[in-house]
């Protein structure tokens, strides 16, 4: 986890793309080149309404974890929200989108939004299917997820990331052990 944190630095990355082509073909591919200030992790939620509305059902995902496409299709595809009916009043759903939209990530400047966008093909609905994602949870094996009652599915952040909440993504379990 120490190394996750030091290999999404600018600073490391500078020190390292002198080295074997070879070795860090994989981290190269998923680094950053936005400059080195970028604020670590994600930004926290702080809306009510959204935390109200979409938080119920799972964890209200922060903003900065999709680009504003996918908001936007999550919020105008509300009916049929991965099989099930989300109603929302209008009012919030205003404020929500107009929250999401501005916090999306490519809006806000945060280390992992940043990654989050990168090679991204189409607009995905799902952060768990984004290429940063699958590249930072390969080694987790979908039986210790979707086996696993106490976690269930990757959409389950909370259950590996006891630090979700504030945006913080840099401590995760893989639950084997
Ligand atoms: C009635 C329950 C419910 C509510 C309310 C709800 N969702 Fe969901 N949401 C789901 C389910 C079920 C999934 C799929 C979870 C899974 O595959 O394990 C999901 C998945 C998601 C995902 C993809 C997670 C991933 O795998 O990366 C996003 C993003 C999302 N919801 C956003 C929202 C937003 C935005 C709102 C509020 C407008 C909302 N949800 C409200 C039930 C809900
Ligand atoms: C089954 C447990 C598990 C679930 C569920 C899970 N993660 Fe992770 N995640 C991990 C582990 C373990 C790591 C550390 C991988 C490493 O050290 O390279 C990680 C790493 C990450 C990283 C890279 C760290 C960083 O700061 O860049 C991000 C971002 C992340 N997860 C986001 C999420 C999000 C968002 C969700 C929910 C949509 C989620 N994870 C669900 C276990 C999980």
């Amino acid at each position: 986890m120490k190394h996750a944190m030091a290999a999404a630095s600018g600073a490391i990355l500078v020190i390292t793309a002198g080295l074997s082509a070879t070795a860090l073909a994989d981290e190269e591919a998923f680094s950053v080149p936005w400059g080195s200030n970028s604020k670590p992790g994600v930004a926290p939620v702080t809306d009510e309404s959204y935390r109200q509305e979409c938080g119920s059902c799972h964890m209200a995902y922060p903003p900065g974890l999709l680009p504003p496409h996918s908001w936007e299709r999550l919020m105008t595809t509300l009916g049929d929200h991965f099989g099930e009916n989300v109603k929302i009043p209008k009012a919030h759903w205003k404020t929500i989108i107009n929250y999401l939209l501005n916090g999306a990530a490519g809006r806000v400047d945060y280390q992992v939004s940043n990654q989050m966008i990168r090679n991204i093909k189409g607009i995905p609905v799902r952060i768990s299917e984004l290429p940063y994602f699958r590249h930072r949870h390969q080694d987790i094996p979908e039986q210790h997820v979707s086996g696993n009652p106490e976690i269930r599915s990757f959409s389950n952040c909370t259950a590996c990331h006891a630090q979700a909440e504030k945006g913080r993504f840099d401590e995760g379990r893989n639950m084997s052990d």
